[in-house]
């Protein structure tokens, strides 16, 4: 069954928890779908894991759209949500619904995603009414790193949680279909979250929000740049790829790699006598 903005939110409404994770490629998108993913984030941090950007703020419109149209051919159940890149929907509404629609008709996502609160209601607004929902990004939202000063937990004290709480009505009254809360006290998104009619989805904000969000580079242990407490190691599968590639070093100086059940024969029983045949080549 197709994962939708309806269906997620019809989950918070049911109590049933939202599973959410980055994906930028077609096989590991087909991977997550197989096993039952409600939603695929094409994160603008592929910036930072698939790219090696120290920040997510290189990562251009044309990147967002390369990498979401490979995860939407690789996800066919999945609610696929597209990270709206830094300056591509800041400048002017009009540029945001432009740089919406091309997430959606060029790279194939079911939704788009904006860091802020207040500050771009007006874009939400816009792109909901051309018909793409939007997914709102509050708490620490990497885009703003500078101003940030770094990538700080938000929302500690009484006014930057009133802040967030007002933006958090906010884009939901400019029709915001969800929102992701990241790094923020557990509290305040337990709060949040039960303030909203739309679904809440954390990452670094605890469980009392309406689903999570990891990025799998994180989950998987296939990233260690930065190492986020919240990012739990649920495999260890940078481990196992190094020893793959170890294997693979090994046996191909060895020789043991390709073996014979590896290789391609001839029509003709591998009886051909090449010497022979390239003899003619050079007769004259
Ligand atoms: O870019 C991203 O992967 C994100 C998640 C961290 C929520 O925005």
């Amino acid at each position: 069954m197709k994962n939708t903005a309806a269906t997620i939110k019809e989950q918070k409404r049911k109590g049933e928890k939202i599973t959410m994770l980055t994906a930028y490629d077609y096989s590991t998108a087909k991977l997550m779908d197989s096993v039952g993913i409600n939603s695929i984030l094409v994160g603008d941090s592929l910036g930072m894991v698939m790219l090696g950007y120290e920040d997510t703020l290189s990562v251009t419109m044309e990147d967002m759209i390369h990498h979401t149209a490979a995860v939407a051919r690789g996800a066919k159940n999945a609610f696929i949500v597209a990270d709206m890149p830094f300056m591509s929907y800041q400048v002017s509404v009009s540029q945001a619904v432009e740089n919406a629609g091309r997430l959606i008709k060029e790279g194939r996502a079911n939704a788009v995603k904006l860091e802020g609160g207040a500050t771009v209601c007006e874009q939400i607004t816009a792109i909901t009414n051309a018909s793409i929902p939007v997914v709102a990004h509050l708490g620490l939202t990497p885009q703003s790193v500078n101003a940030f000063g770094g990538f700080k937990v938000q929302g500690k004290d009484e006014a930057a949680a009133l802040r967030l709480i007002s933006d958090a009505v906010a884009i939901q009254k400019a029709g915001a279909v969800a929102v992701v809360l990241e790094c923020i006290p557990y509290k305040l998104a337990t709060y949040v979250t039960s303030i909203l009619d739309i679904p809440t989805i954390g990452i670094g904000a605890g469980n009392g929000c309406d689903g999570q969000v990891l990025v799998y580079h994180d989950m998987l242990a296939m990233y260690d740049d930065i190492t986020p407490k919240f990012a739990k190691k649920f495999a260890n599968a940078g481990e196992v790829m190094k020893e793959g590639f170890m294997a693979y070093i090994r046996e191909t100086q060895s020789g043991e790699y390709p073996s014979a059940e590896h290789v391609f024969k001839a029509n003709t029983d591998d009886n051909i006598d090449y010497e022979k045949l390239a003899a003619q080549l050079f007769e004259n």
